[in-house]
């Protein structure tokens, strides 16, 4: 067997990057359509929900695709609309850049709810090696859409013919053989052809980092690789935050921390497959706030609460949790926290919280750390818990309780620390390095009035 080489040997091998990856022909785009299927809540099958035109349109120099629900969808009993404040279920076509309201939406070149549906930076990176040859090719947001495979997150696929539906399945891969595969993409090298039947496990989820959808008998899960590119035990942090987040009682998807061939890999149970056949709709928070990219850097934890306080079940509950994952992200340095690591079932009708998930303490070397959301109403993101204390009201909290639920936080995840380490296979010399840097840095007491 072919020793595994370490770290270190495969950060060197990043750096010398040879970007010729094998070439498949581009996924085929008839005429500029794709269509759009659907499993309607509870459904083991999907129904034609509708297809997106390619258009010659542009938006912030991205062909625009509009969206049309299909005639027969409309007549079904149980269709339901894709994202109602986007796509409102009802004949006509649906132009991303002349947004309806309100409340008021950002002009797109996709509907949100629909660009959810496709696969983000680390998708794209293998779709763009593997169908054009280069990992900083640039290919169309239709060929990802329709490259991403059957099983992505959420309920919806993407395919070429609206006749019937044909899923692109993936083949059977092992997990050691997706690791190889995903090591050769991160360093720009061409996946043989064993390790590339197993290339459609690697595209239909969304993130940067490097990963794999799995079955696993009754089990959908998401494998997540260390990535070659980090230094830090990256993957081991954020095991610790997953299971530290479960211990605080938040509601936070099941992981577990499995060797595979001298590495360790993160299994991360998937929570949009509800069971056998079905599938959970999903928005993440980007579509619910209606969202561009750009001026999602403006977004904050707050404004998330006003969307959750007017259209979720359970507002108050909800409130509650949201609030603890933002003081448990500060406490365990989560800054990564954009509109897009938050998410909400969605059923047509109703929206509720998913579990948490991707919940990674940030690289840092000292104290300052700044939030991707913002902590306070005005903007504040700076990792410190007195902004937590200051944005209570806006959770319905009044300030007792919410110093008692920082003080149940902060508590939990001293008196579990070394517990959950044990769990996540971290080396005694990781876990005195995280504690006091990633996990409860002093400078979250910092600030305190
Ligand atoms: N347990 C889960 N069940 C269903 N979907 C999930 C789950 N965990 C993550 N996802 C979906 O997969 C996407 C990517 O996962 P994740 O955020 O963990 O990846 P990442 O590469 O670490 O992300 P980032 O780029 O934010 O660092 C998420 O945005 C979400 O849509
Ligand atoms: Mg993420």
């Amino acid at each position: 067997m072919t020793p595994t080489p370490g770290r270190k040997a495969r950060r060197e091998a990043y750096h010398k990057v040879d970007d010729e990856g094998d070439c498949e022909d581009p996924a085929p785009a008839p005429e500029g359509k794709a269509f759009v299927w659907l499993w309607p809540p509870g459904a083991a099958d999907p129904v034609l929900a509708g297809r997106i035109t390619e258009t010659t349109g542009q938006h912030d120099n991205t062909p625009v695709c509009t969206f049309t629900y299909d005639d027969s969808f409309l007549e079904r009993p149980d269709a339901v609309s894709l994202f109602t404040p986007e796509l409102p279920l009802r004949s006509g076509v649906f132009d991303p850049t002349q947004p309806e309201g309100p409340p008021s939406r950002d002009p797109l070149s996709i509907a949100s709810c629909l660009r959810d549906a496709s696969p983000d930076a680390w998708g794209r990176r293998v779709l763009n090696s593997q169908i054009a040859g280069k990992a900083t090719a640039v290919l169309s947001e239709l060929t990802y859409l329709l490259a991403a495979g059957s099983d992505r997150i959420g309920a919806l696929d993407v395919t070429t013919t609206p006749s019937a539906y044909t899923p692109q399945a993936a083949e059977q891969a092992t997990l050691d053989q997706l690791v190889q595969a995903c090591e050769l993409i991160e360093i720009g090298k061409p996946v043989p052809a064993e390790l590339r039947k197993g290339i459609r496990h690697l595209t239909g989820v969304g993130g940067a980092q490097p990963k794999a959808l799995l079955v696993n008998g009754e089990r959908s899960l998401i494998a997540k690789f260390p990535s070659i590119t980090q230094a830090r035990p990256a993957l081991h942090a954020e095991a610790v935050a997953m299971l530290l987040a479960q211990r605080v009682g938040i509601n936070v998807a099941s992981v577990e921390m499995v060797p595979v061939e001298g590495r360790d890999v993160l299994l991360v149970e998937r929570f949009d497959r509800p069971k056998a056949g079905t599938r959970h709709m999903m928005v993440s928070a980007l579509t619910l706030l209606g969202y561009g990219e750009l001026a999602s850097r403006h977004a904050t934890y707050p404004q998330l609460a006003d969307t959750v306080r007017a259209s979720f079940t359970h507002p108050a509950d909800t409130l509650r949790e949201l609030y603890t994952r933002m003081v448990f992200n500060i406490c365990v340095g989560n800054s990564d926290d954009h509109l897009r690591n938050h998410a909400a079932f969605w059923d047509g009708y109703l929206l509720e919280l998913t579990p948490a998930y991707d919940i990674a303490p940030s690289p840092r070397a000292g104290g300052p750390l700044s939030h991707a959301l913002g902590i306070t109403r005005d903007g504040r993101r700076a990792s410190q818990l007195h902004l937590a204390r200051a944005a209570a009201h806006d959770f319905e909290l009044d300030d007792a309780e919410a110093a008692a639920l920082i003080d149940r936080v902060t508590t939990r995840v001293r008196v579990d620390y070394d517990d959950v380490c044990d769990q996540a296979r971290v080396s005694a010399a990781d876990r005195k390095a995280m504690w006091g840097r990633e996990f409860l840095n002093p400078y979250v007491e910092y600030g305190e009035p």
